[in-house]
Parts: structure tokens; C-alpha cells; sequence
């Protein structure tokens, strides 16, 4: 099968699997997630087609979306065999997908292959920046968390289980507890240039906030 009638369908599963998400994971961050995956992986000179199906994919064996892992893992390697996809790269993309989640590095160390860190490092950016900034609020927000509240002081080392306890979470503790970390955690060249842009919107926006909080603007 050609690539772009193989890249077309794996949109396709994706929109199946994902199209009807309503916690942040939906369409428009794998969409997002594809073209920076494209950007990074041709900013290192690498062949951008597998990092952009692997893009695609990402969501689609996460714990937090599908109720057995281990069922959707078989049932994507079936699909990528179905689809044309040679049997290492089935290999490759099924081994990387269950290892980019942020969570996963709470666990310990986690060893990507190059095609994972692109495709990490393009998730984490959509994490980060404006539109890092939305996710956070939107997430928050579903899950009936406070805006802030300085009497509830960031956690410092979490465990997974303490990551996904929302008890006392709020929105801007998520960024000291997380997003402010992932700028320092890319892999490649690209991503980091393009997290440093994206990391000073992030600290401008709490500076304002707290300034605004206090009333000192
Ligand atoms: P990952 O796929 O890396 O595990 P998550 O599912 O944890 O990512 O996060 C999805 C989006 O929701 C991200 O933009 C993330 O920063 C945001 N998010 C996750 N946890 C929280 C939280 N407790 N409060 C606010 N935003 C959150
Ligand atoms: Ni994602």
C-alpha cells in the first residue's frame, strides 16, 4: 500500500478511537501532535513518515483512554499488519506508543528510541506553551479542580498514583508539578528550541497571574 493511503488510514482508526474524546485528547491534539512530530522529525533529519504515523496513534493504547491495554495493543498490531505495515515497524510502533506518557516517567527512567522521542517530545510541546496553557485550564476544569489556592503548596516528587489524585490538585500547582519540567525533559534539538519559546509564555503567564492574584496589576 501506498504511504499516503497508509497514513490516511491510520487517521482514520485514530478518529474512530478518539474522535468522540472530551478530556483533552481528542482530534485536534493528535492533529497537532502529527504536525509537530513532521516538524521535529525533519528539523533531525529523519524520514518524517513513521514519526507522523506513530503520532497518530499515541492515544490510542494510553491507560487513561481504553479499558485494556493489552486488548488494544493486539487489536492496533492487527490493524497495522492489515494495513501494510512491515513487521518491524508494527514492532517499533507498538513498543514506543505504551512509553510516552508523561506518567510513565514518574515510574522511573523510561529509554525511547529516536522515533519515541520525537513523538514524545511532540506531545509534550502541545502540553506546554498557549495552548499547554487551555489544556491545563480545560482539564482542570472538567475535573472540578480549584483555579488556585496558596495554601495548597505544590507537590514536589509524585508517584503515578499521586499524579492521577486530584484531591487538592489546582490548575496552577499543575504547572509547577509538571509542566514546567517537560521543557528540560525533551530529547531533540527541535523540540528544545522550540519548548524555550514556548516555556517563557508559560512563565510570563504565572508572573501575570500572581501579580493579578495579588493585586499588584
Ligand atoms: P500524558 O498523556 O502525557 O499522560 P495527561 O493525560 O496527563 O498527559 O494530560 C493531558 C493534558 O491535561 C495535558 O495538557 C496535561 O498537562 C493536562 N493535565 C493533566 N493533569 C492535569 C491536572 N491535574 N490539572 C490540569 N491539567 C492537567
Ligand atoms: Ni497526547
Amino acid at each position: 500500500m501506498e504511504r499516503r493511503k497508509q497514513l490516511a488510514a491510520v487517521a482514520h482508526y485514530t478518529a474512530e478511537k478518539l474522535g468522540a474524546d472530551r478530556t483533552g485528547h481528542g482530534m485536534d491534539h493528535i492533529h497537532r501532535v502529527v504536525k509537530m512530530a513532521k516538524r521535529i522529525a525533519v528539523g533531525e533529519g529523519v524520514d518524517p513518515f513513521l514519526p507522523m504515523v506513530a503520532a497518530y496513534l499515541h492515544d490510542t493504547i494510553d491507560e487513561k483512554l481504553v479499558a485494556d491495554v493489552d486488548q488494544a495493543k493486539d487489536e492496533l498490531a492487527d490493524f497495522l499488519q492489515q494495513t501494510g505495515f512491515q513487521t518491524d515497524e508494527v514492532t517499533q510502533l507498538v513498543a514506543i506508543l505504551g512509553q510516552i506518557s508523561f506518567a510513565h516517567t514518574l515510574e522511573g527512567p523510561v529509554k525511547l528510541t529516536q522515533l519515541g522521542q520525537i513523538v514524545r517530545d511532540a506531545d509534550w510541546l502541545d502540553a506546554i506553551g498557549a495552548i499547554g496553557i487551555t489544556r491545563a485550564v480545560y482539564y482542570g476544569g472538567a475535573h472540578h479542580e480549584k483555579i488556585y489556592d496558596p495554601a495548597i503548596p505544590p507537590r514536589q516528587k509524585m508517584s503515578k498514583e499521586e499524579y492521577r489524585n486530584l484531591n487538592d490538585e489546582t490548575i496552577i500547582n499543575h504547572f509547577t508539578e509538571k509542566l514546567l519540567h517537560l521543557e528540560r525533559m525533551m530529547c531533540t534539538t527541535t523540540a528544545q528550541k522550540i519548548a524555550a519559546h514556548r516555556q517563557q509564555v508559560m512563565r510570563d503567564f504565572l508572573a501575570e497571574f500572581h501579580a493579578e492574584w495579588d493585586a499588584e496589576k
